[in-house]
């Protein structure tokens, strides 16, 4: 499907979801605490040039109430803005109806509740609705805006270093740009799926790459649509290849949400989700994500063993120094939060065929499995696999195998030289699971229980 007709139901959906949020707008609330705007067709028509750009604060004392904060607040005693404090800065991204976006309020939490720190949201409504065209022209304006900002807080004591940018979809560019105006000085940028459409050709000084901060990350989860498909980080995160996402529907007649905008705002899910720190994210370099699911890439060596991770970590936990440039990290996912899975290889030899056939792995753990079919071929004896599995190599508890067959012809036994599973990245020294030769007849299930002790 065209981006265009993507970006058509988009639209629909966001009309949708507004009005819901109009009939649950009417909730007291304390009128002491400021909120991002959301912003309207006719106001836009009307004052198009005007940017409105305002900046909200958030901190540990008013991690419910944000402060409207400015240039000047921090010349009264009374802002909760502390200098000797990291300052994080969310910037959201495009807006197709004007609509504030609802998870501000849901990471700047999950940011708080894992460190102290000073969060500032970047509210640039008035130029980030409607037409996208004329959103990306505004983008570099909000960029220098938020500069002004910034000098203004190094005058202060703020320590560029200090400053961590995490911007969505556009906002990831919009983070891009301040680095560059500040030379790459800034300490951290992280772009949760950085917009893609008008960004993928453009040149390294119009959207983010890895030159406008001391670290570049970026998480991408819609590279075939909204996202951008190319690296721009020192570290570039694709989760589950960085296109579709597990749980999210691909289908026209699923949900609209499900469709149109799920793969996209996954990036901001699984980083919400690293920040509680229930579970490791752990990404595994490797030159492309097919190379990636067949197990040709097991380690982190070129991290000199520690594997970079989604989350707050300095560097994402990355030792080496300087960081090797623009590294394309893989990992799955599962679908749902906290979306961390243990990525288990699965290797089967078997005898040579002569006629082609399938065989239906299954790894299971309680009332949990994963599965894979391998379509085996006369050529070849040896299939490898990389599986997304809920649990640890040594909570396994069985491995079933299935021999599928053709559906027109009779496909006998097979003969099953050895089935291993193994976990990486390989950390530790650890042996892999084996069976070796089985005779799998077509049609008889055939299983394997492990005796083994986490
Ligand atoms: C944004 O909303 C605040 C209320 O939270 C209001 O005081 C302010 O004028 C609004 N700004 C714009 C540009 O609409
Ligand atoms: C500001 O942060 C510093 C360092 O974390 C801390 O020692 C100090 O007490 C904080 N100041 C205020 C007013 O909270
Ligand atoms: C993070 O943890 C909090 C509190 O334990 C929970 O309410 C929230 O749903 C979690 N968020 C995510 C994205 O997992």
């Amino acid at each position: 499907m065209l981006w265009e007709d993507k970006a058509i139901l988009f639209s629909i959906l966001l009309v949708y979801s507004s009005s819901q949020v109009l009939a649950s707008g009417h909730k007291q609330e304390d009128v002491q605490c400021a909120e991002l705007n959301n912003t309207r067709w006719q106001v836009y028509r009307q004052q198009r040039v005007k940017l409105e750009v305002q900046y909200l604060l958030l901190t540990r004392k008013n991690p419910d109430c944000a402060e409207r904060f400015h240039q000047n607040s921090l010349s009264k005693p009374i802002s909760f803005f502390n200098t000797s404090r990291p300052t994080k800065v969310i910037v959201h991204g495009y807006r197709a109806l004007g609509r504030k976006p609802s998870w501000v309020m849901d990471l700047a939490q999950a940011l708080l509740r894992a460190q102290d720190m000073n969060i500032v949201v970047v509210d640039w409504i008035h130029g980030a609705s409607f037409a996208y065209n004329l959103v990306v022209e505004n983008y570099k304006e909000v960029a220098l805006q938020i500069s002004v900002l910034i000098n203004q807080l190094q005058k202060h004591g703020c320590k560029l270093e200090s400053f961590h940018f995490i911007g969505v979809s556009l906002g990831a560019h919009v983070a891009g740009f301040v680095g560059t105006l500040f030379e790459g000085k800034i300490g951290r940028i992280t772009g949760l799926d950085p917009a893609g459409p008008m960004f993928k050709g453009a040149d390294t000084y119009d959207r983010l790459d890895p030159t406008d901060a001391l670290f570049v990350e970026a998480i991408h989860t819609d590279s075939d649509y909204f996202g951008i498909s190319i690296p721009v980080g020192h570290v570039d995160y694709f989760l589950n290849g960085g296109m579709d996402q597990t749980g999210c529907a691909h289908s026209r007649f699923a949900s609209m949400y499900g469709y149109v905008i799920c793969d996209h705002m996954r990036a901001l899910h699984v980083y919400m989700s690293a920040l509680n720190g229930t579970c490791k994210l752990l990404g595994i370099p490797c030159s492309s994500y097919d190379d990636f699911l067949q197990g040709s890439c097991l380690d982190c060596e070129v991290f000199k063993g520690r594997c970079p991770a989604i989350g707050l970590q300095e560097k994402s936990g990355i030792a080496t120094s300087p960081i090797p440039e623009q590294q394309n990290v893989f990992l799955l996912t599962t679908s749902s939060s906290p979306f961390c899975a243990h990525h288990i290889l699965l290797r089967l030899e078997v005898s040579p065929l002569d006629k082609s056939a399938e065989m239906e792995v299954m790894l299971v753990t309680g009332n949990k499995g994963t599965e894979h079919r391998f379509r085996l071929q006369t050529d070849t004896t040896v299939y490898r696999r990389v599986l997304a599995h809920p649990a640890a190599l040594c909570e396994i508890d069985s491995i079933r195998l299935k021999n599928i067959g053709a559906r027109l012809y009779r496909q006998g036994e097979i003969h099953v030289k050895s089935v291993c599973v193994s976990e990486i990245p390989f950390f530790r020294l650890e042996d892999p699971l084996c069976v070796n030769n089985i005779d799998i007849r077509r049609g008889v299930p055939w299983s394997h229980d492990f005796v083994q002790v986490c």
